[in-house]
């Protein structure tokens, strides 16, 4: 199954931090062990007004958004013709070109099929798909790039689950940190109990350092109870991403970023109607 939540909130913070890491980092190697489809075509309900409807509008009044990497992937989608969102494959593939070696993993062979069009499209000559297991594949990849600029990018559905033998995503995440390459993992969570849970997760695989960029959505009153993440945008859901080996700069300006759009979102109802809010924390 491709990404069925593209486009919501969740989704544009993890590429606006993505897109900000590749454009610095410049990698010759980058890699998703869950990459999703290429583009989807983008539709505006509720949540996507939330998410990227929200982005699209005040990256044209607040500079800093407007001038992010992201803006850029996702402007050459979004402002002419048949409007699409792209996913964070084709993100990259838009910022790097044919700088880059890809490895791009999907299950899903429909997206998997759409990856390997747009590697056509935009011509590159080093962009590989695979169809099967994408922790197995990244972990095997990451041997053969020892001393190159690396970037892997870990969004998973399910962090915990593994093929039999297989590491799953959080175990993939500390093994990608300790190899020394730059490391993006995408998480959400159902309750404010489990704020920042990945960072916890994948320290307890690493001993480099990682950076936590968490995102708590909540009600009027700044609290939140339980809801589903994978249902909607509601108080005490929330979404982040753990850095490794990106230096200090970048995060620095990641954390920028992340501010200035969250402060956007001062007196926005959530999508279903709610007022509420949405609340950073930086962690390490
Ligand atoms: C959240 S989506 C990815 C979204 C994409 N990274 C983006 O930001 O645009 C998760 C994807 O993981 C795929 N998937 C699920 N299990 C997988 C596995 N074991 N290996 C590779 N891909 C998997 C699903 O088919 C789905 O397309």
């Amino acid at each position: 199954m491709a990404n069925r939540h593209f486009g919501k909130a969740g989704d544009v913070w993890k590429h606006l931090m993505v897109c900000e890491v590749l454009a610095a980092a410049e990698p010759t190697h980058y890699a998703e062990s869950h990459a999703g489809s290429g583009a989807y075509d983008l539709v505006y309900d509720d949540e996507r007004n939330y998410g990227v409807g929200h982005f699209l509008e005040v990256s044209a009044v607040v500079d800093t958004l407007g001038a992010s990497a992201y803006a850029h992937a996702l402007h050459r989608f979004t402002s002419t013709g048949r409007a699409r969102y792209p996913g964070s494959a084709l993100q990259a593939m838009t910022l790097l070109g044919d700088t880059s070696e890809y490895l791009f993993c999907d299950v899903d062979p429909v997206s998997a099929e759409d990856l390997r069009l747009w590697g056509r499209n935009l011509e590159l000559s080093r962009c590989q798909v695979v169809e099967h297991d994408g922790m197995t594949a990244v972990a095997e990849w990451l041997d053969t790039c020892a001393g190159s600029r690396c970037v892997v990018h870990i969004d998973p559905f399910d962090p915990f689950a593994a093929q039999p033998g297989g590491l799953s995503a959080v175990q993939l995440a500390g093994q990608v940190a300790e190899s020394g390459s730059v490391l993006v993992y995408w998480y959400g969570f159902d309750s404010p109990l489990e704020q920042a849970w990945a960072l916890a997760e994948i320290a307890q695989r690493t001993s480099k350092p990682l950076t936590c960029l968490d995102v708590l959505v909540t009600d009027e009153t700044g609290q939140g109870m339980n809801g589903d993440l994978g249902v909607g945008t509601t108080p005490g859901t929330g979404f982040g991403v753990v850095l490794a080996n990106v230096e200090e700069q970048v995060i620095a300006n990641c954390d920028r970023l992340g501010r200035d759009l969250i402060r956007t979102y001062a007196g926005k109802r959530l999508p279903n109607g709610q007022q509420g809010g949405l609340r950073f924390t930086r962690r390490a």
